[in-house]
């Protein structure tokens, strides 16, 4: 049976939600909790995944599109239609391995920009699916480190804030017009 919150892999023309980006305070403010999970939490869901793949996106979180929720979406795979995407209500870490390791990451909210970010390599979290089961998953690779990128805007980071050559980092802002003030450095 099809999950309610399938929706088909493709560009819109009006994507239903729209994103915002860097140096919006939505994107810095705290998230609650879902304490519902309903149909129109799925509704949300459906418009999120849809958002997501019109702008060619892998992961998309609530407060991207101005909802204080503790909701994300995921899906690696957005062009094999047989990958069914990813959602998460309250995620919560529950490990991080000691393993880091580096790689580019980008966001929809920070558009242009792509830089190497060091994340641990493995990450366990707990959440609900969309009808409010609980799960847990041990992901690793590109899934483990959007996770973990999807969290952190969740808290309200960015993974600008993560962005250890500081020199790349100003010059790729300015490059695609956002201001280095944006950036709240993580420890
Ligand atoms: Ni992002």
């Amino acid at each position: 049976m099809p999950s309610e919150v399938a929706v088909e892999k493709k560009k819109l023309k009006n994507p239903p939600l729209d994103i915002r980006y860097l140096g919006d305070r939505v994107l810095r403010q705290p998230t609650k909790r879902v304490v519902k999970v309903d149909s129109d939490l799925r509704q949300l869901v459906r418009e999120m995944l849809q958002t997501m793949y019109s702008a060619d996106g892998i992961g998309l979180a609530a407060p991207q599109v101005a909802v204080q929720k503790q909701l994300i979406v995921i899906d690696c795979e957005p062009d094999n239609a047989a990958n069914p995407p990813l959602v998460m209500i309250n995620p919560s870490i529950k490990e991080l391995s000691r393993d880091i390791c580096v790689a580019q990451e980008g966001c929809l909210s920070i558009p242009g920009v792509y830089l190497d970010v060091k994340r641990p390599q493995v990450v366990e979290v707990a959440y609900k699916d969309e009808y409010g089961c609980p799960r847990t998953l041990k992901a690793t690779e590109l899934l483990g480190r959007c996770i973990q990128h999807e969290i952190d805007h969740l808290n309200g980071v960015l993974f600008i804030d993560h962005v250890e050559n500081t020199l790349a980092l100003t010059t790729e802002l300015a490059k695609y017009g956002f201001s280095p003030q944006n950036v709240k450095p993580v420890a």
